[in-house]
C-alpha cells in the first residue's frame, strides 16, 4: 500500500495565520496564530492590516507546522490552501507562500474552498462519517444548509438573504459595547440571562424555505438599545445577549431539522465559527436524540478557522486527484462547487 500523502495546508482567508501539517487525513500540526489582538481595537478586521500581518507570519507559521510534524519540505506530498471566499488580499498571501512552495517543490497545488473546509473539519474530528448528510455552515460571513451525497459534492440547499449569523453576533456585541468578536462574548453573557425576557422576532420567510434573514432581527436589538438610550431606561445586557443568541438559535435548529427532514437524511452537521456556540450544540444534540439524527460537530478549536480542515479537505481532494493548475488566483466570493 502506498504511504499517506504528506499535505501542508495553509489558511490566511480573514484574521487566523495557520498552517497545518497532515499525514492522509491524520493531523500531526495545527499552528493558529490569530490577529484578534491586532484588530480588537478596531471593533472588527480591518483587510489591509490582515494581509499585513499574514505577510508578516505566515513563514513562521510554516516553519513551527513543519517542526511540530516533525516533517521537512522534501518530505511533502502537496500544498493545500484555501484560495476563497475570503478577503481578496488575506487570500493572496497564503495562495502566493503556496504557490512558491508547490513551484520549487515540484509537488501539486490543492486550492480549497474556505466553506468546504469547514464542512471537512468533521470529517478530522468524525472519521466514521459517511453520507448523505446535510451541513449547516455557520461562520462570519455565510450562513449555508448544505447537501452532500459524496465527498466534494454540494448541493446549497439554503442561505442567508442578508446577514451571516456571525455577523450579527459580531454587530450586537459590538452594539452591547462587548468587543470583537462577538459570539464567545455574547455566549458568555448570555449565561446570566434569561433568554425569555426580551422578546425578539425569528425570520422563518415562506414556508418550508431554507433561506436565513437576520437582519430584521439585528434590527429589533438595535431598536430596542436606541429606545432605551433615548428613554434613559437601563438594560439587561445579559437577558438582551440571552434573547439574542435563542432567536438565533430556534431559526438555525428549525430550518436544519426542515433541511434534514426534506432531504430524508440521517446525519447533521454542524461547521464554521458559530458552530462552536455551546447552546447551539446543546440544542442541536438534543433535537436530533428526539428525532433519531446524528448530530457531529467539530472540537470548538476546529469550528474557527484553521489549517487542518484545509488540509483535511485538501486531502480528499488528493485522493480524488484534483489539483489546481499555478495560475490559480484568489476568489474573494467564490461559491461551493455545485453537485
Ligand atoms: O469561521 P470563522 O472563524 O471565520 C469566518 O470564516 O468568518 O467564524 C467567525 C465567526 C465570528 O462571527 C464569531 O463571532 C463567530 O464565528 N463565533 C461564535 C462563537 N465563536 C465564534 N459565534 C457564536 N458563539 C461562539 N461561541
Ligand atoms: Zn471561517
Amino acid at each position: 500500500m502506498a504511504p499517506k500523502p504528506l499535505i501542508l495546508a495553509l489558511e490566511t482567508s480573514c484574521d487566523e495565520t495557520s498552517a497545518a501539517v497532515l499525514r492522509g487525513p491524520a493531523v500531526l500540526a495545527n499552528i493558529i496564530s490569530s490577529q484578534v489582538p491586532v484588530h480588537q481595537k478596531f471593533g472588527g478586521v480591518v483587510p489591509e492590516i490582515a494581509s499585513r500581518k499574514h505577510l508578516e507570519l505566515v513563514n513562521t507559521v510554516v516553519e513551527e507546522a513543519l517542526a511540530e510534524a516533525g516533517a521537512d519540505f522534501r518530505d511533502l506530498s502537496a500544498i493545500a490552501v484555501t484560495y476563497g471566499p475570503g478577503l481578496v488580499g488575506a487570500l493572496l498571501v497564503g495562495l502566493s507562500c503556496a504557490k512558491a512552495m508547490a513551484f520549487g517543490l515540484n509537488i501539486p497545488l490543492i486550492g480549497v474552498n474556505h466553506m468546504e473546509g469547514h464542512i471537512y473539519a468533521n470529517f478530522l474530528a468524525h472519521p466514521d462519517l459517511s453520507f448523505p448528510l446535510v451541513c449547516l455552515v455557520v461562520s462570519g460571513g455565510h450562513t449555508e444548509l448544505v447537501y452532500m451525497a459524496a465527498h466534494g459534492r454540494y448541493q446549497l440547499l439554503g442561505q442567508t438573504r442578508d446577514d451571516a449569523a456571525g455577523e450579527a453576533f459580531d454587530k450586537i456585541a459590538r452594539a452591547l459595547g462587548l468587543g470583537y468578536p462577538g459570539g464567545p462574548l455574547i455566549s458568555k453573557l448570555a449565561l446570566e440571562g434569561d433568554p425569555m425576557a426580551i422578546a425578539l422576532p425569528r425570520a422563518y420567510l415562506e414556508p418550508e424555505s431554507l433561506d436565513f434573514s437576520f437582519s430584521g432581527l439585528k434590527s429589533s436589538v438595535l431598536n430596542y438599545l436606541n429606545k432605551a438610550q433615548m428613554t434613559g431606561t437601563e438594560i439587561n445586557k445579559a437577558d438582551l445577549a440571552a434573547g439574542f443568541q435563542e432567536a438565533v438559535t430556534d431559526v438555525l435548529v428549525d430550518k436544519a431539522f426542515l433541511a434534514v427532514r426534506s432531504r430524508k437524511v440521517n446525519t447533521l452537521a454542524f461547521a464554521g465559527g458559530v458552530a462552536a456556540n455551546t447552546r447551539l450544540r446543546e440544542r442541536l444534540s438534543q433535537e436530533g436524540q428526539k428525532h433519531g439524527v446524528r448530530i457531529v460537530y467539530p472540537p470548538p478549536v476546529l469550528c474557527t478557522d484553521n489549517g487542518a480542515m484545509i488540509g483535511c479537505a485538501g486531502y480528499h481532494k488528493y485522493l480524488a486527484g484534483q489539483f489546481s493548475e499555478l495560475s490559480l488566483n484568489a476568489v474573494p466570493y467564490l461559491p461551493l462547487n455545485p453537485s
